[in-house]
């Protein structure tokens, strides 16, 4: 008898996933110019942003410089959990008291000081003046770089007090920006000492804090008009939960390598329990795992595999493309009107538009933001290129720092860990304002091109189309020598 082919079988009749190189949107009639696209969204049941990007939970990406850019630009930076509650109070304060009108860390000169001595102290601090006070911290004067500028006739050796400027204008705590500014312009002054009922220093307002303010018209600001803070902490981490809703966390992330363990999940609703910050829980990549989320969740972030720097799909054999994941939870989160954020995997602005599409309301991205200005670690020079470090929060190295329970592992003695990620470098790139406006701005063409004007339409109007592995290779640039670099298009992250 002939060879019978084997029947198929039934394990491998399996559905196919698709990623973001799987597809593209399909054009649509429109009339909406890019710039007009306005790309509010939000992130969780209380908080919206101006633009719909996270920056990832990463120890060589999010710490409070790159977290109180990311709020002054719209955004919003989740702080990693690798470092200490102490210090995560910390990062949180500094980012929500970043635009505070009133300075409360003043730099300070004493008045018997010498002027070298105060000059030193003040180019060492960045700041170009300062109140003079007594040991009681009552404000006797002022100094700046023009009283002690050298064609003022004063020495080096002599003492602040004969420097300073003694009529000081004070104001009160309860000083508005117009207020503070109305002295200011009156008194021909940049710096304005806040005093207390005693004349007693308790903080400063400077032209320069105002006008900073007025610059970033499109931060993410809580109602108290404060810059907005995420965090990370790890899933069974309650005490790091609440302590971080004390010091005012606006968004707080449950940050797993696998939410949908049931152990996590309960824990996730226990912290939900105690805060009174949002709470979104992550990361998920199928339909059930949201539904077992959805009912008390703020907001679901998806993403079981598709970092730059993950070695979780080859290492564990388990995961989920990364358009079919957002697409599946979003099926289930729209219907709770609870949000969905969709993290990792995303080179270009156009995987970020496209995750939209398919279903996210926000993105994350750690690679794209590891080589900013703004990103922990210094820039390091190899083969005459700038690289700053990035890597896997499942890395030995970040595990070892304590990024373990995010993989739900536990540090055992003389036992190596079994890492999920890789420790790497990426290129440098220069302040975050420039990456994100590349970024964003991208975005808004992907929504001319399907002719929606917010984010909610365009998740209504995107449709896909599937690309094949020719139309994928006609999508890059081809049969050309790139000449001059793109800002917004390398081919070495394709
Ligand atoms: P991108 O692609 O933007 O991805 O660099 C950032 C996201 O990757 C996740 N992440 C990891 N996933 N092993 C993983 O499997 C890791 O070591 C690791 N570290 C980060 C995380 O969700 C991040 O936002």
């Amino acid at each position: 008898m002939a060879n019978e082919p084997e029947p198929f079988s039934e394990k491998l009749r399996v559905p196919e996933a698709l990623t973001f190189d799987d597809v593209l949107l399909r054009p649509k009639e429109s009339r909406v110019e890019p710039d007009e696209a306005d790309t509010t969204t939000r992130v969780s049941t209380n908080v919206t942003l101006n633009v719909p990007v996270l920056s990832a939970a990463m120890d060589t990406v999010t710490e409070s410089d790159l977290a109180i850019a990311m709020a002054r630009h719209g955004g919003l930076g989740v702080l990693h959990q690798n470092m200490d509650v102490d210090q995560m109070v910390a990062e949180i304060e500094r980012v929500k008291r970043a635009d505070e009108l009133i300075i409360r860390d003043v730099v300070t000169a004493e008045p018997d000081q010498t002027v070298r001595e105060v000059d030193e102290m003040m180019s060492r601090q960045g700041v170009s003046g300062a109140p003079v006070v007594d040991e009681d911290d009552e404000v006797l004067g002022i100094i700046s770089g023009t009283d002690i500028r050298p064609y003022l006739e004063v020495g080096e050796e002599d003492q602040v007090s004969e420097a300073m400027t003694d009529e000081v204008i004070t104001a009160g705590e309860d000083v508005t920006p117009r207020e503070a500014l109305e002295l200011m312009y009156e008194h021909k002054i940049e710096r304005v000492p806040i005093v207390d009922d005693d004349d007693r220093l308790i903080g400063l307002v400077t032209m320069q804090g105002i006008l900073q303010r007025r610059e970033y018209d499109q931060a993410a600001r809580d109602e108290d008009g404060r810059p907005i803070a995420g965090a990370a902490v790890g899933p069974f981490e309650v005490d790091r939960a609440e302590a971080a809703d004390e010091a005012g966390v606006d968004v707080l992330f449950i940050d797993c390598a696998h939410a949908h363990n049931l152990n996590v999940i309960e824990s996730a609703r226990e912290i939900k329990e105690t805060v009174d910050a949002d709470v979104v829980v992550g990361n998920i990549g199928t339909r059930e795992a949201a539904e077992d989320v959805v009912d008390f969740a703020d907001g679901v972030k998806v993403g079981i595999g598709p970092g730059s720097i993950c070695t979780t799909r080859v290492v564990t054999g388990a995961g989920m493309p990364q358009i079919t994941a957002v697409s599946q939870v979003a099926d289930v989160a729209s219907q709770h009107d609870v949000p969905v954020i969709a993290d990792g995997g995303i080179r270009y602005s156009g995987d970020a538009i496209k995750a939209i599409a398919a279903g996210a309301d926000a993105v994350m991205l750690g690679s794209y933001f590891a080589g900013t200005d703004e990103a922990p670690g210094r820039v390091i020079t190899m083969n005459g290129k700038k690289y700053k470090q990035y890597r896997g929060m499942g890395s030995v190295g970040a595990m070892s720092e304590g990024s373990g329970e995010r993989y739900l592992k536990e540090e055992e003695e003389d036992e190596e860990f079994v890492p999920e990620g890789v420790e790497a470098a990426t290129p440098y790139k220069g302040p975050l304002a420039d990456e994100l406006h590349q970024l964003v701005g991208g975005m808004q063409s992907g929504m001319g091109y399907v002719g929606a004007e917010t984010i909610p339409e365009f998740k209504e109007r995107a449709e896909f189309v599937r690309v094949s592995a020719a139309g994928q290779q006609e999508s890059h640039p081809h049969d050309v020598m790139i000449t001059d670099e793109a800002p917004n298009y390398s081919p070495d992250d394709a």
